[in-house]
């Protein structure tokens, strides 16, 4: 009977672990607001008078380089661990939801112009979170999406994480 209920109940277990929190962008926004402007900037270009007082500037959400390499995995990591021979503090004191908040909301800098009523993007927020926009647009235009499909499917899968 024990063994039984193992059998049922094991998949559901790991299906509880493996469903991941998707994050809220309007929440992001606020708690970036709240932590990050100051040395970031509200429009996320690192244009702020105090990346004039840091050792190196903070920076910009909105520098294409970022776009190959940056994941919000990456930016996640980075609040977390902090950048403390630059200045910038560990963001521990925010809980884990928070972090991803608002590493979900950095990637929303490039484009906020697509509102959509309905929208679907075809990449989970779990898939989404360990890939570059370079790596997504990629995957897309692989799927043989046209240009301004591709760079839509990105806009969704960055502001509507789901
Ligand atoms: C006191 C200023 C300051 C504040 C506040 C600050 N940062 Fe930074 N941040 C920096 C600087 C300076 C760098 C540049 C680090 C570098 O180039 O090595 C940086 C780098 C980063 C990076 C890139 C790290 C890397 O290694 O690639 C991310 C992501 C980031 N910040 C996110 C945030 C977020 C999100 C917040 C708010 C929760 C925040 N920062 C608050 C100054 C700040």
């Amino acid at each position: 009977m024990v063994k039984t209920l193992w059998l049922f109940l094991f998949p559901a277990i790991c299906f509880a672990q493996s469903s991941p929190y998707v994050p809220s962008i309007e929440n992001g926004k606020k708690l970036y607001e709240d932590n990050c402007t100051v040395c970031h900037g509200v429009q996320g270009d690192g244009k702020t008078a105090m990346a004039t007082m840091l050792k190196k500037p903070p920076v910009s959400f909105l520098d294409p380089k970022i776009e190959e390499s940056f994941t919000p995995q990456h930016a996640f990591d980075a609040m977390t661990e902090g950048r403390k021979d630059v200045g910038m503090q560990s963001f521990k004191n925010l809980s884990k939801k928070e972090r991803w908040d608002i590493a979900a909301y950095v990637f929303t800098f490039r484009d906020q112009t697509l509102k959509v009523e309905d929208p679907r993007p075809e990449l989970s927020w779990d898939e989404s979170k360990l890939m570059s926009d370079s790596q997504i647009i990629e995957l897309f235009r692989k799927r043989g999406l046209p240009e301004d499909k591709v760079i839509e499917q990105l806009t969704l899968i960055r502001s509507y994480p789901q």
